[in-house]
C-alpha cells in the first residue's frame, strides 16, 4: 500500500515511543531459556518481534499476551523442543542470528528461513565462530539462509570479531551459555550491549574488560521482569522531523538511552539540535529519559569510526537531516549499511536523488552538501522499514507531495507510525 505525505509546517505534541526492538527480542529469547516466568512490560509488538515469538513457540515455549504485555513461560536451557517445521524469521536478522547461537547447542535439528531480504543477508559471520565452537550448520552456497542446524555439544571460544555487530556478539555469547567454560567476544568497537545487560538481570555473570566480554557456561537463567524502554531508533524520526520544521516541539516519553545507542543524540547535538533530557532514570540496567525536541538550525558534521555502530540504524534519517543542514555532512566507515534489510547506502542515495538532492556516494558511506531543497517524489522503500519512515519525514519537510511505496513495511518496527506522525501535525 502506498502513502501520500504532504508537507507540514509545525509538529507539536507528546508521544510514547514503542518498545525497543533489540531489547524486546532479547527479553523473549532469554525468557525462553530461563527457569520460570518472565514478564515483559511495554514490548514492541512489531513484525520482527512477532517473528521471534513465533519461532520460540514452535520450539515449545508458551508465551501469553495480556494488555500488550507478554509473559514467557521459560523451559530452561534444556527444555526447548525440536520444531516440527522450519522456523520463519521473516525480515528479522536479529531473530535468525541470535536463535542460531542457541539452536546450535540444542539436542535436535532445526531449519531457519527468512523472507527474500533476510535470505540475501550474510550469515557466514555467525557460521564461522559457531563452527569454531563445534556447531554443525549448513547454509546456502552464498553463506545465506536457509540455515540447517544440527544441534550438538559446543566448546567455548575466545573470538575476535572483525565487525562491530551486536548480532554476532550476542549469537556467540548465547552459544557460550551452553559451552563448558568461558566464551569471550572482542569487537573492534562497542556495539549495542543489551544482551550483556539483560543476561545480568537473568542472573548470569557477565564480565567485561574494555571491548572483550565473557560469559561462563553452563549457565542457568532465572525468569525475571523486563520493562522495555522506548526505542531510540524509532524516536530518531521524530527528533529529526521536529528539528527540521520551524516552531515545532515534541515530547518523547520513556526513550531508552543506553550509551551504546545514543550516538544519534551526540551527533544531533553537534549538528546544533535542541534536545533536552528530563526524568532520567534506570530500570533493568537500561537508562531512559523523556526527550523534548524543539526546532533548530542544523549544521553539517562528520560521522565515522566507533560512532557508527552506536547509530547504525539512524543513518537513513540522519541523511535526511544532512540534506537540510547547513554545510557538508560526511558519513564514513558505514559499509555495514550495505548488508542491512536492503543496501541502505544505495536506497538513501537513490531516494534523495529522486527528491532532487545531490549525494556523493562512496563504497562505505556518502557525503551531502547542504542545505538542499527536498522536492516531493515517488519513494521506493525496498520493503525497508527505516527507509519508509525516513522518507515520510523527508516528505513533511519537502515541497510538494511524496508517495511512499509499500509504506506498510514500517510495521516491522513501528505499528501506527504514520498515524502518530500525522497526529503531531499542527498546520
Ligand atoms: C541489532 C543489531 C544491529 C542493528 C539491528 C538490531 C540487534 O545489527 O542494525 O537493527 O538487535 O542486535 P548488527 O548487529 O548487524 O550491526
Amino acid at each position: 500500500m502506498d502513502r501520500i505525505i504532504t508537507p507540514a509546517r509545525i509538529l507539536r505534541g507528546r508521544i510514547r515511543i514503542p518498545g525497543d526492538k533489540s531489547i524486546s527480542h532479547r527479553a523473549l529469547i532469554l525468557g525462553a531459556l530461563a527457569r520460570g516466568d518472565t514478564r515483559i512490560s511495554h514490548p514492541l509488538l512489531g513484525e520482527d518481534v512477532r517473528s521471534t515469538r513465533r519461532c520460540l513457540e514452535q520450539a515449545g515455549i508458551r508465551i501469553s499476551e495480556k494488555s500488550g504485555n507478554l509473559i514467557v513461560h521459560g523451559r530452561g536451557m534444556g527444555g526447548w523442543r525440536a520444531p516440527a517445521s522450519p522456523l520463519d524469521c521473516g525480515n528479522s536478522g536479529t531473530t535468525m542470528r541470535l536463535l542460531s547461537g542457541i539452536l546450535a547447542a540444542m539436542p535436535f535439528r532445526s531449519t531457519l528461513v527468512g523472507d527474500a531480504s533476510l535470505s540475501r543477508r550474510p550469515m557466514k559471520r555467525i557460521i564461522d565462530p559457531l563452527g569454531r565452537m563445534g556447531a554443525k550448520i549448513t547454509a546456502a552456497a552464498e553463506g545465506t539462509a536457509p540455515l540447517e542446524i544440527d544441534g550438538t555439544r559446543l566448546s567455548p571460544i575466545d573470538y575476535i570479531t572483525p565487525v562491530a555487530s551486536a548480532q554476532i556478539k550476542s549469537c556467540v555469547l548465547l552459544a557460550g551459555l551452553f559451552a563448558d567454560g568461558t566464551t569471550s567476544v572482542t569487537e573492534p568497537s562497542l556495539s549495542r550491549d543489551h544482551t550483556e545487560r539483560m543476561l545480568r538481570g537473568f542472573g548470569v555473570d557477565v564480565s567485561r574488560e574494555g571491548l572483550r566480554v565473557s560469559v561462563t557456561g553452563p549457565a542457568v537463567l532465572q525468569g525475571c521482569e523486563v520493562d522495555v524502554p522506548g526505542d531510540i531508533s524509532s524516536a530518531a524520526f521524530f527528533l529529526i522531523a521536529a528539528s527540521l520544521l520551524p516552531d515545532s516541539e515534541i515530547r518523547l516519553e520513556n526513550v531508552g538511552l543506553n550509551p551504546s545507542r545514543t550516538g544519534i543524540l551526540e551527533v544531533l547535538d553537534e549538528m546544533g539540535a535542541d534536545i533536552e533530557r528530563t526524568s532520567e532514570r534506570e530500570i533493568n540496567g537500561e537508562p531512559r529519559a523523556d526527550l523534548i525536541v524543539r526546532s533548530a538550525r542544523l549544521k553539517g558534521t562528520v560521522i565515522e569510526g566507533p560512532m557508527i555502530p552506536t547509530l547504525i540504524d539512524e543513518i537513513p534519517i540522519l541523511a535526511v537531516a544532512a540534506a537540510r543542514a547547513e554545510g557538508r555532512t560526511e558519513f564514513r566507515n558505514a559499509g555495514e549499511l550495505r548488508v542491512k534489510e536492503t543496501d541502505r547506502i544505495a536506497a538513501i542515495a537513490s531516494n534523495l536523488e529522486s527528491m532532487g538532492v545531490r549525494v556523493d556516494i562512496q563504497e562505505d558511506g556518502f557525503v551531502i552538501e547542504g542545505p538542499q531543497t527536498l522536492h516531493g517524489a515517488d519513494i521506493e522503500t525496498f520493503q525497508d522499514h527505516r527507509i519508509a519512515m525516513s522518507f515520510a519525514v523527508a516528505g513533511l519537510a519537502a515541497q510538494g507531495g511524496t508517495r511512499i511505496r509499500n509504506a506498510e513495511c514500517a510495521e516491522i518496527s513501528y505499528r501506527g507510525f504514520y498515524e502518530t506522525l500525522g497526529g503531531l501535525i499542527h498546520g
